[in-house]
C-alpha cells in the first residue's frame, strides 16, 4: 500500500487510536530498582551526581524498598559503601558487611521484595577496581574466589538473586559452582553479560565511592566499539549458567539489546545507567527538556529494542507515572 491509499495519519489521529496500535508498553513489572546501603542509622544522603538517588543505611533502605514495592516493583538491586575499603575488598563478603545486612533487613521487614545483590569488588576496594590487584594488574582467577565468597555470603544473608558486575573470565560459573556446593542450586544468576568500559557510570562511581584510584576498566569492562564481541559474551555466560542476561549501559547500545534479544531466547536486563538517568536529570533542571516525557522516552526506547527487564533510578517516579 502506497499514498494516497495508505496515510499513517489516520491511526495518529487521536491518543485513543495510538493507545490501541502502540506497539510497546512499559510496566512496573519489568522494574529493577538500584538502591545505595551505607552504614549507619538515619542516613539518607543525597547523590550529588544523581539528583532524586540517596545513600541510605539499612533502616531507610528498608523503608525505600516498602515504598517501592507498594508502588508495584518487584525487585530492588543493592549496592554497597563499606565503612572501611581495604586492599583486597574483604568488606564484600563479611558476614556483617553492609550489603549483607541491607538484605538481612529488606528480607526481614519486606519479605515479598525480591532482594538482587550486585557482586564486585570495586566498591570494598581501596584501589577501586573490580578485583584482586597484583603488580598493578587485576588477577582474574584470584577474583573468582572472592566473588563466589562475596555472592554466598550475600545470599546466607538472604538475597534471592545475584548479579555479577566485575566482568571477569568464568564468574558465572564460578558462582553457579560455589552456589551448588552450598545447595543453592535454586538462587538465580542475573549475569552483566555485556557490560562496557563506559563514561556514564561517572554519576555512579560518586555514589557508591568506586572510583579507581589508579587507570581504568578497559582491561575487564567492554570496548564502546564491539557488538560481536557482546555476542560472544553472553554466549560464554549463557553457557556457563547465566539466568537472565544483561547489556549495560542501556541508552548508547541499542544495538546490542536489540542482537541479544535476536540470538538468545533468555530472559535479557538493559541497565539504564547513572550517566544516562542524570543528564536528563541536569537537563531537566536547567529546563531544556521535560524530564518525565524524556525519561518515558529512554525507558520505552530500551524495551523497544528487546529488553525484557529495565533496571532503572527512575522506578519510582516511573512506577508513579504508570499508576496514575
Ligand atoms: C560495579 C558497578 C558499576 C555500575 C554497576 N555496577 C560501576 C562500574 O563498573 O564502574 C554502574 C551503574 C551505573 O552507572 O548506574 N562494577
Amino acid at each position: 500500500m502506497q499514498f494516497p491509499e495508505y496515510r499513517g495519519r489516520r491511526l495518529r489521529k487521536n491518543e485513543n487510536l495510538r493507545r490501541l496500535v502502540r506497539e510497546t508498553n512499559l510496566s512496573v513489572d519489568d522494574l529493577v530498582y538500584p538502591l545505595f546501603a551505607v552504614p549507619g542509622k538515619s542516613v539518607k544522603k543525597p547523590i550529588n551526581s544523581m539528583p532524586g538517588q540517596f545513600q541510605l543505611s539499612v533502616d531507610y533502605i528498608a523503608k525505600e524498598a516498602r515504598d517501592a514495592f507498594e508502588l508495584g516493583i518487584p525487585a530492588v538491586l543493592l549496592f554497597g559503601i563499606p565503612a572501611k575499603k581495604d586492599e583486597s575488598g574483604t568488606g564484600a563478603f563479611a558476614k556483617d558487611g553492609i550489603v549483607q545486612q541491607a538484605v538481612k533487613r529488606i528480607k526481614n521487614e519486606v519479605p515479598e521484595m525480591l532482594v538482587i545483590t550486585d557482586v564486585c569488588l570495586c566498591e570494598y576496594t581501596s584501589h577501586g577496581h573490580c578485583g584482586i590487584l597484583e603488580k598493578g594488574q587485576v588477577q582474574n582467577d584470584m577474583t573468582l574466589e572472592v566473588l563466589a565468597e562475596t555472592a554466598l555470603s550475600q545470599v546466607k544473608a538472604g538475597a534471592d538473586m545475584v548479579a555479577p558486575s566485575a566482568m571477569m573470565d568464568g564468574q558465572i560459573a564460578a558462582l553457579r559452582e560455589t552456589l551448588d556446593e552450598n545447595a543453592l542450586e535454586d538462587i538465580p544468576i542475573m549475569a552483566y553479560s555485556a557490560k562496557y568500559a563506559s563514561s556514564f557510570y561517572g554519576p555512579f562511581r560518586e555514589a557508591a565511592e568506586s572510583a579507581p584510584q589508579f587507570g581504568d576498566r578497559k582491561s575487564y569492562q567492554m570496548d564502546p566499539a564491539n557488538a560481536d564481541e557482546a555476542i560472544r559474551e553472553i554466549s560464554l555466560d549463557v553457557s556457563e549458567g547465566a539466568d537472565i542476561i544483561m547489556v549495560k549501559p542501556a541508552l548508547a547500545y541499542l544495538d546490542v539489546i536489540y542482537r541479544a534479544r535476536q540470538e538468545f531466547d533468555l530472559p535479557l536486563a538493559a541497565y539504564n545507567v547513572s550517566g544516562e538517568y542524570s543528564m536528563i536529570k541536569a537537563a531537566a533542571q536547567l529546563g531544556w527538556l521535560d524530564e518525565e516525557k524524556a525519561m518515558m522516552e529512554s525507558l520505552t526506547a530500551i524495551k523497544r529494542a528487546g529488553a525484557d527487564i529495565i533496571i532503572t533510578y527512575w522506578a519510582k517516579q516511573l512506577a508513579q507515572v504508570l499508576n496514575k
